[in-house]
């Protein structure tokens, strides 16, 4: 991908890959796009990809892979033990981060689930920059407590701070010196922070926070899922870093960290997962697990093939090129929708476009979820699959109370090298005229709400029917247009 300057002067990212298989997609009316979203409960996680136009739901597994990505699949080789595929893919983890040993797991939450069972007691504190939904669910599970410590920029939806995912190093050492460092279970950095948009820390914020680990002797782990837009923004933002080749930013990264874990359904454009480690005491730790939990030690719970394209999709990630698509239609994506008025996190982080739900729905009250009836209307006005990522995706309190989320997002995510620029062009347009019509959106309440994980499979309704009203309004603004 680059960004080219046109002869109107305006600069737009321009793909540098072609398109060489293809997946029909059906744009349905309007009015079967609202018996879809009845049938799925309100809730995007239930619509079926068949009545889905572009689906933003995520990146995970589902960015497009590469010539040399299919071609390595062909390669597989298929044992139970001893595989030449899981050497490969742990000689080019080595290569990238530089750490000796490797324990591959099926996706990310299964690396979480190996690191709490490793280190999580009742009463252990995770300290980390932000918390992901599924890392805090075996945390807290296993009775520990998460603890974010993100800068207060990083709580801002607007902001000129181009690194809003740094940790508060003044928290941090406050927070230790509180609890007692025997009940800190480790620090976990999230690269590119996903619930706060997806936003970046910096190389500098990194190493301070590796030499207070040091100082304080807790255990430093990366979460790596979201690395590559880190990555990019680190080489794009960080003028320190600005003549570091990507390779040289991520060995520097991983030189920061005790341990780093991944979604390989993210980094690497395939599907599986794993944790790499430098030291052998902690390998040894961790390693029991794996067997027990995933699947023998050279291949964990993911099939061979898959190991094969993460290895030349690690190697993808490494290529400025390429790892810039996702952060440039991005870039695109927010500046369009913030040049009309309508609410977004900025700066434009990685992983996708962030809408504001709190602006954006204003008169709606956080209990009846913003994000999630913007979600819902979003799918309605333009048939695009984004994620709530507010408070349906927290989880209550033991006492079943309900924490009301810091930030109500709406993310539409873009996959890597899946969509074309008319196609992001076009939900522009349609998130455009639901702003312009944003008070005919209303709340939503429960209709049935799963008590671990609910905004994966909770159902809820529309408060007072408004969806109704915004078919209506659809259909006299667009006539008989899709
Ligand atoms: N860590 C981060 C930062 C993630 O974004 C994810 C997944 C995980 C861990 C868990 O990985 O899905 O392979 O088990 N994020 C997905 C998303 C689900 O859509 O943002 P997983």
């Amino acid at each position: 991908m680059s960004k080219v300057t046109y002869f109107s002067g305006e600069t737009f990212p321009l793909e540098m890959h072609k398109v060489r298989i293809i997946q029909k997609l059906s744009l349905l009316p309007i009015e079967e796009r609202l018996k879809a979203m009845e049938s799925a409960g309100y809730n995007t996680f239930l619509l079926q990809n068949r009545d889905v136009f572009l689906d933003m739901l995520t990146d995970s597994g589902v960015n497009a892979m590469s010539d040399r990505q299919q071609a390595a699949m062909l390669l597989a080789d298929d044992a139970y033990a001893g595989s030449a595929t899981f050497t490969r893919l742990h000689d080019k983890l080595k290569d990238v981060f530089g750490m000796p040993y490797f324990l591959p797991a099926h996706q990310g939450r299964a690396c979480e689930h190996i690191l709490a069972k490793a280190y999580i007691r009742p009463g252990s504190v995770a300290a980390m920059n932000y918390h992901f939904t599924t890392a805090k669910a075996h945390i807290t599970e296993l009775g520990g407590e998460v603890v974010e410590l993100v800068i207060p920029e990083g709580l801002k939806v607007t902001s000129q701070f181009p690194f809003k995912g740094n940790l508060d190093l003044a928290a941090f050492e406050a927070l230790v010196a509180e609890r007692g460092v025997e009940n800190i279970a480790f620090l976990r950095m999230e690269a590119g922070t996903n619930l706060i948009g997806g936003q970046p820390f910096s190389l500098a914020n990194l190493r301070a926070v590796r030499a207070a680990c040091d100082r304080l002797r807790v255990r430093l782990v990366l979460d790596a899922s979201l690395l590559a837009d880190n990555l990019y923004f680190i080489k794009a933002r960080e003028p320190e870093c600005a003549d570091l080749s990507i390779a040289e930013i991520a060995r520097a990264m991983a030189d920061c960290s005790d341990i780093i874990y991944f979604s390989a359904r993210k980094l690497g454009f395939g599907r599986g997962g794993g944790i790499c480690v430098r030291d052998e005491r902690i390998y040894r730790q961790l390693r029991g697990f794996v067997p027990m939990y995933e699947g023998f030690l050279t291949y964990g719970g993911m099939s061979v093939r898959e190991m094969e394209a993460i290895a030349v999709g690690l190697d993808e990630t490494l290529d400025e090129d390429m790892i810039n698509q996702g952060p440039l239609f991005i870039n695109h994506m927010v500046r369009e929708l913030e040049a009309n008025g309508v609410p977004v996190v900025t700066p434009p982080g990685g992983l996708g476009a962030h809408l504001d739900a709190m602006r954006f729905l204003d008169h709606v009250p956080q209990t009846q979820y913003p994000s999630g009836a913007l979600a819902a209307s979003v799918y309605l006005a333009s048939g695009v699959r984004g994620m709530e990522r507010g408070t349906l995706s927290e989880q209550r309190d033991p006492d079943g109370s309900e924490p009301l989320s810091h930030m109500e997002l709406l993310r539409l995510a873009l996959p890597r090298r899946v969509f074309t620029l008319s196609q992001v062009n076009y939900t522009i347009d349609r998130v455009r005229w639901l702003y312009a019509n944003r008070r005919i959106v209303g709340g939503l309440r429960w209709v049935e709400e799963p008590e671990v994980l609910r905004f994966f499979y909770g159902r809820l309704e529309p408060i007072d029917g408004w969806q109704h009203n915004l078919v209506a309004q659809f259909r006299s603004d667009f006539g008989s247009s899709l």
